[in-house]
C-alpha cells in the first residue's frame, strides 16, 4: 500500500513536470480511470509501442514538424545493440538550431515492406539522406506496420548552415519521428498526448539516440538511473526535478570551429566503447555525474556547474583519444577557445564554460546574468578561432512544434 502510495507521488511529480500542455491526465488526477491511464503511460514497455493495425487509411496527408537540436550536458557515450544507453544523459534543448521537415503521404495500391520514398533538402532532391533513412524506416516498421501502406516525400531544412559541422541526426529525426506520429495520431484519434511524444521520442531514439532529447523544452533525461524514478533507456523524459532558475534560459554560443564532414561518425564512435579500456569506469562515473547534476541544477551553484560540464565535455574526448583505433576530434582552434575561456572565467568570475560533441565546434554556456559582457568577450576574442568568424547563438528551447 505504501509503495503503491510513494509510487503514485512519484506519477504525480512527473504529470505536473511535463511540459504538454493540459493533458487529460493532468485535468483528472483524483479520477481512478485517469490514474489507470496515467499509471499506463508511466510504466512503458516496448509493447506499449506496437500500432494496431489499423484499416482506415487516408489516401494522402501531409505534416511538418520543426524540431531542436540538444547538447549534452552529461554526455551519452556507449549503446547496446538495440540504440539503448549505456549510461544516463542530460541534455539542454535549444531552441534556434532546428529542423524542419515535411512528410507527405501516398496510399500504395498494396501494403508491403517495400519502403519507398524520396528526400529533398530545401526542395531539392538529394539521396545523401537515403541509407539512415531507409534504416530507420525499417528499423521502426514493427512499431508502426501501418508505414507499409504508404510511400513518402520527406521535405527537410535546417536553420542552421547545412555544413556547419552541426551534427543534425538530433533534430532531424526527431522532426520525422513527429510527423510519422502525427499520422498515427490522425489513425487514432483516442491517442493521449503524453503517450504522443512517449513515442515521439521512442522512434526518435531508434533513428539516432541523442534524437529522443529533442521532442521536449527545457531539460531532458534519457537512459535508466537508479535514482531517478522515471527514468528508462527507451526514450527520454523531461527532467522531473526542481531547476534554478538560471538554467531556463541558459545561453549556448556554438562556435564553428571545423565545417568539415566528422572524421568518425557517432555511430562508430559508440562502437569504438564496446571493447573500451576504460568503460566500466565511464559509465560509473557518468551515473554519478548524473547525481552530481542534479544538486547543481537544483541550488544554481555555477561554478560547480562548469566544473562538471567541462569535465564530462574532457572524458568524451578522451574517451575517443584513448579508444582503438583512437581520434583527435579537437583542432588547435578548438584549444585555444578553450584556454581562453578557461582565463576569461578566472579572470572575471563570470562562470562561462565549454562543452563539446563529437567534433571539434565548442558549445559556449553562460547565463542570461552578464550575457552582454560574454558576448562582448565572443566577439572580441573567441570568434576569430571560427571557420569564416562564424558562430550560432542559441538557447535553451521550449521543443518541437508542429506547423
Ligand atoms: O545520437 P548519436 O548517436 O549521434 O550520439 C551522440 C553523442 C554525443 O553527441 C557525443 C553525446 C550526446 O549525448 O549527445
Amino acid at each position: 500500500m505504501f509503495i503503491l502510495a510513494h509510487q503514485f507521488a512519484g506519477v504525480v511529480e512527473l504529470v505536473d513536470t511535463l511540459d504538454l500542455g493540459s493533458s487529460a491526465a493532468r485535468c483528472e488526477s483524483s479520477s481512478l480511470s485517469a490514474r489507470t491511464t496515467i499509471f499506463q503511460y508511466y510504466f512503458m514497455s516496448e509493447e506499449n509501442f506496437i500500432a494496431n493495425n489499423f484499416t482506415n487509411l487516408p489516401d494522402t496527408s501531409s505534416y511538418t514538424w520543426s524540431s531542436p537540436s540538444n547538447i549534452a550536458l552529461i554526455k551519452y557515450w556507449g549503446k547496446n545493440k538495440n540504440q539503448t544507453p549505456k549510461n544516463t544523459s542530460i541534455s539542454f534543448t535549444l531552441s534556434n538550431s532546428r529542423t524542419i521537415t515535411t512528410l507527405e503521404l501516398n496510399k500504395k495500391s498494396k501494403a508491403d515492406n517495400n519502403i519507398l520514398f524520396d528526400v529533398y533538402y530545401k526542395d531539392k532532391k538529394i539521396d545523401e539522406f537515403k541509407p539512415k533513412i531507409d534504416l530507420f524506416f525499417r528499423n521502426i516498421l514493427k512499431y508502426c506496420s501501418y508505414l507499409k501502406g504508404y510511400s513518402f516525400k520527406i521535405n527537410t531544412a535546417n536553420t542552421f548552415p547545412h555544413s556547419s559541422g552541426i551534427a543534425s541526426s538530433a533534430s532531424g529525426m526527431s522532426a520525422l519521428a513527429l510527423c510519422i506520429m502525427s499520422l498515427e495520431k490522425d489513425l487514432n484519434s483516442t491517442m493521449k498526448e503524453e503517450y504522443f511524444y512517449k513515442k515521439a521520442s521512442f522512434l526518435s531514439r531508434i533513428g539516432s539516440g541523442s534524437a529522443c532529447r529533442s521532442i521536449l523544452g527545457g531539460i531532458n533525461l534519457w537512459g535508466k538511473h537508479a535514482d531517478v524514478e522515471q527514468s528508462t533507456d527507451l526514450y527520454s523524459i523531461k527532467y522531473p526535478y526542481e531547476i534554478f532558475k538560471d538554467f531556463l534560459d541558459y545561453n549556448d554560443t556554438i562556435l564553428l570551429v571545423d565545417t568539415e564532414a566528422k572524421q568518425v561518425s557517432s555511430s562508430d564512435g559508440h562502437t569504438l566503447m564496446k571493447n573500451h579500456i576504460y568503460a566500466d569506469k565511464r559509465y560509473k562515473i557518468a551515473q554519478k555525474n548524473v547525481i552530481r547534476l542534479k544538486s547543481i541544477l537544483k541550488n544554481g551553484n555555477l561554478h560547480s556547474f562548469t566544473s562538471l560540464i567541462e569535465e564530462e565535455a574532457m572524458m568524451l574526448h578522451a574517451l575517443m583519444m584513448t579508444s582503438n583505433p583512437s581520434y583527435v576530434l579537437i583542432k588547435p582552434n578548438t584549444l585555444k577557445i578553450i584556454n581562453s575561456i578557461k582565463s576569461y572565467r578566472e579572470t572575471t568570475k563570470i562562470p562561462i564554460c565549454f562543452t563539446l560533441d563529437a567534433g571539434a565546434n565548442v558549445h559556449v554556456l553562460y547565463p542570461k546574468e552578464g550575457e552582454k559582457k560574454v558576448e562582448l568577450f565572443i566577439e572580441s576574442e573567441l570568434k576569430e578561432y571560427c571557420k569564416n568568424y562564424s558562430f550560432i547563438s542559441d538557447k535553451v528551447g521550449k521543443g518541437a512544434v508542429q506547423l
